[in-house]
Formats: C-alpha cells, sequence, structure tokens
C-alpha cells in the first residue's frame, strides 16, 4: 500500500506557496486548505465585531471564509497580528489536524504547517524569494484586483508582516529540518510547480488521475 499523501507547504508572505499548493492539490486530486485564511478570518472578524480574537477562532465556520475583503492587505496585517496570540493558534488547531488526517490525504500551506500542524507529513516544501520578488508579485496581484498602492508601501507591510512571523515566540515562521528548500525568485508558477512536482515523485508519489 502506498502512504497517504500529505504535502506541508510553508513560507513568508507571496513566496508563491499558495499557487503551488492549488496546483499540487489539483494534480494529486487531494483537498486543500490554505490556513492563511483561517488567521485572516480571525483578524477581520474581530477587528469589525470587537470580540475576543480567541473566542472567534473557536467559533470560525466554514461560511466565515469566504468573504472576499479576506484577500487584502488589511486582513493579512490582522491575521498577523492574532496569529501571534497562543490561544488563537491552539483553537485553529484542532481543525487543522482533522483536516490533514483525512483518509485521502492532504495539501495545506502555511506558516507551521511542516513544524507544528503536520510533523509527520512525507513532504514538506519551505517556499521562498527575495524580498523583492516578493513585493513585485503582491504589488502586481493587488493592482490586477484594482487595488490603488505603490511599492515602497507594499514592501514595508510585508516587511513589516514578515518581521511579526519570524520573530513570535508561538510558532514562528521557520523551515521544518527536514523541509525541502524551493527559492521561486527566478522562477514562474509553472517552473516553481515543475521543481516541486519532480520533488515528490522522487518521493515515489505518483498522481492516480488521468
Ligand atoms: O497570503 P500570505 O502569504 O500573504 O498570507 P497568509 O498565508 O494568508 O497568512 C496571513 C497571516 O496569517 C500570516 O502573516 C501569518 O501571521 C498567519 N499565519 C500563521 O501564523 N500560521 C499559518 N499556518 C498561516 C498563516
Amino acid at each position: 500500500m502506498t502512504q497517504r499523501l500529505v504535502i506541508a507547504i510553508d513560507g513568508p508572505s507571496a513566496s508563491g506557496k499558495g499557487t503551488l499548493a492549488r496546483r499540487l492539490a489539483v494534480h494529486f486530486g487531494l483537498p486543500h486548505l490554505d490556513t492563511g485564511l483561517l488567521y485572516r478570518a480571525v483578524g477581520w472578524i474581530a477587528a469589525r465585531t470587537g470580540r475576543p480574537p480567541s473566542e472567534v477562532a473557536a467559533g470560525l465556520t466554514a461560511a466565515d471564509l469566504d468573504d472576499p475583503a479576506l484577500r487584502g492587505d488589511d486582513a493579512g496585517q490582522q491575521g498577523s497580528r492574532v496569529a501571534t496570540l497562543p490561544e488563537v493558534r491552539a483553537n485553529l488547531l484542532r481543525f487543522q489536524k482533522e483536516f490533514s488526517s483525512q483518509a485521502s490525504g492532504a495539501v495545506l500551506d502555511g506558516r507551521d504547517i511542516g513544524t507544528v500542524i503536520c510533523p509527520d507529513a512525507p513532504v514538506k516544501l519551505f517556499v521562498t524569494a527575495s524580498a523583492d520578488s516578493r513585493a513585485e508579485r503582491r504589488y502586481r496581484e493587488l493592482r490586477e484586483r484594482g487595488v490603488d498602492t505603490i511599492k515602497p508601501r507594499v514592501l514595508a507591510e510585508m516587511a513589516e508582516r514578515d518581521r511579526r512571523d519570524s520573530e513570535r515566540a508561538a510558532a514562528p515562521l521557520k523551515a521544518a529540518p527536514d523541509a525541502w528548500l524551493l527559492d521561486t525568485s527566478d522562477m514562474d508558477a509553472d517552473a516553481a510547480f515543475a521543481a516541486a512536482l519532480a520533488f515528490i515523485e522522487r518521493k515515489g508519489f505518483r498522481s492516480s488521475g488521468p
């Protein structure tokens, strides 16, 4: 029997981990969870309602994840602030663990997937890119969505979020010792997908689809 495929993907903001996770999930026919969306939703709802973030985290539902505002940079900042709170992380843990334990296998992307959520995942990727290429990507993404911003602002906000994510005491952003490092600074989405797929296939996993 082949091992259940769980792909744990971590990395900083705009490193390309979300796109890569979605493509790998489609390729292998696996369910995908963007765990950043959970933190964004908690931060966003707590800021709007004044409810304690840990309480919001405990009662989060799938419908809370549908709000398009969660994709914006404000929600990203609010998400990264509540992500420093150990009670928030603890209250989101069970959902993520259950998602990753599905019989089908799963793909999860975030900051602590390979280190905390799925320490036993057979495939761990840590996706990075230079701060400049990440800021350029995020800037283009925001402009495409019609958000009016300037590049220095995007770079500064990203640096602030990187610092908060890496320096926090609770589950900071860091590569698991057994994670494979993928630097996408000079890669487009196709090249990053091809590199990750080759790595996963070298581990003996193949898509069972057509
Ligand atoms: O899309 P982007 O990489 O910019 O951010 P995200 O993955 O949506 O995550 C938003 C924020 O949630 C991050 O800045 C982290 O602080 C936090 N996060 C976390 O702490 N742990 C995770 N597994 C995922 C996100």
